[in-house]
């Protein structure tokens, strides 16, 4: 396989890490569904021995996230959460600081506030998260910046140049969470970014049948992630692996499509009655719109909507929905509709969630890749 770093992005996730199978010659990249791997002699082997170490699907996974994030080195795990545990785990000591912006998946949160709050992690938070906001709760001991773009759940755009700014002259690290946008639509390690960071659940896999996470980077940065991911061991099987490296080859497309029908929707909702404010990036509305028109190529197929009417007029919304599946995750190819308070983000206390300004008649919308006519009609008839 030639270099792929001149090759187009939807080429990359065709055929990055992915030639022919040297062993049968096999074009799509085989399940090696083994856990070992017989040796010539003692430790003379194909440059696998074990599948915690390496498998050569999960390898084939890491090749092309690594090429579609312009990474040099990409790492796979079993899920969204595993991988950022393993760069906390892999890079932080005890004592260490992190500073996230504060909107973030509750599942990221809850792994900050209950697992390594206690192993002595400190992590503090800005509501704010732009450079002014992020300066106050920089210490000398913040060995790690945090941020997701746009946010989960109310698609903030964070200004990742300016922020890997900050923390470069702080010397820490800049990690951001990409799984809402997907290198599709942005590359952060390009804008400046550190680590990239996802759950391959999501857009990547991008059809809600496999639970899987990655993180991307520099070589040196990955290697004691690499140790981490070995030593702990929470890898993605063979057929994870494959499921994900499966999903990337129409990323492209299926992105296109995500971001057409929700910018539609998103238009459409802002003159419903029934709306009170629609959170998307692509409206020209957003705060954060000129930003994300700089750094991301589109704007995403997730949009958050507040209801007028509060918890009872949004549950109503949730139930009603024929086509929008009341549902945990996101990034599927077809549509979910869910709400924050109760499901995602329910692991955020209260009075922090209605702090963040995610009330409880937030509703939270994974545009999928149906036909738009359909959608719309769906959400018309479930707001009636
Ligand atoms: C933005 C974001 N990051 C990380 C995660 C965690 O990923 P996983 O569920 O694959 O562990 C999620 C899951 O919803 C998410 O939405």
């Amino acid at each position: 396989m030639p270099d792929t770093t001149s090759l187009g992005f939807a080429t990359r996730a065709i055929h990055a890490g992915q030639e022919a199978d040297p062993a049968t010659g096999a074009t799509v990249v085989p399940i090696y569904a083994t856990s070992t791997y017989t040796q010539q002699a003692p430790g003379q082997h194909k440059g696998y021995e074990y599948s915690r170490s390496g498998n050569p699907t999960r390898a084939a996974l890491e090749t092309c996230l690594a090429a579609l994030e312009g990474g040099e080195r990409g790492l796979a795990f079993a899920s969204g959460l595993a991988a950022t545990t393993a760069v906390i785990q892999g890079l932080l000591q005890p004592g260490d600081e992190v500073a996230a912006a504060a909107d973030l998946y509750g599942g990221t949160f809850r792994l900050f506030d209950k697992v390594f709050k206690p192993w002595g992690l400190v992590t503090r938070y800005t509501e704010d998260a732009s450079v002014a906001g992020f300066r106050p709760i920089i210490t000398p001991k913040t060995k790690l910046v945090w941020v997701e773009t746009p946010t989960n759940p109310l698609l903030q755009i964070v200004d990742i140049a300016a922020i890997a700014g900050l923390a470069h002259q702080a010397g820490a690290v800049l990690a951001v969470d990409n799984t809402f946008a997907s290198p599709y639509l942005q590359q952060p390690i390009a804008l400046g970014a550190d680590l990239v960071v996802h759950s391959t659940t999501k857009y990547l896999g991008g059809h809600s049948d496999v639970i899987g996470g990655a993180v991307i980077g520099r070589r040196d940065l990955l290697q004691p992630i690499a140790f981490y991911q070995n030593a702990a061991g929470g890898v993605p099987g063979p057929f994870d692996a494959w499921l994900t490296l499966r999903g990337l080859k129409t990323l492209a497309v299926r992105m296109e499509r995500h971001c057409a029908n929700a910018k539609q929707l998103a238009a459409w909702l802002e003159k419903q009655p029934t709306v009170q404010r629609v959170y998307y990036p692509g409206l020209a509305s957003h705060p954060g719109h000129e930003l994300a028109k700089q750094q991301m190529r589109d704007y995403g197929g997730m949009i958050s909507v507040s209801i007028k009417g509060g918890k009872d007029a949004a549950l109503r919304l949730l139930t009603r929905t024929k086509l929008f599946s009341l549902a945990e995750s996101l990034g599927g190819v077809e549509s979910l509709i869910g709400h924050p308070a109760t499901m995602t983000h329910a692991s955020i206390p209260a009075e922090v969630r209605q702090a963040r300004g995610i009330d409880d008649g937030l509703v939270r919308l994974s545009v999928g890749i149906e036909d738009v006519a359909d959608l719309q009609e769906d959400l018309r008839q479930a707001m009636a």
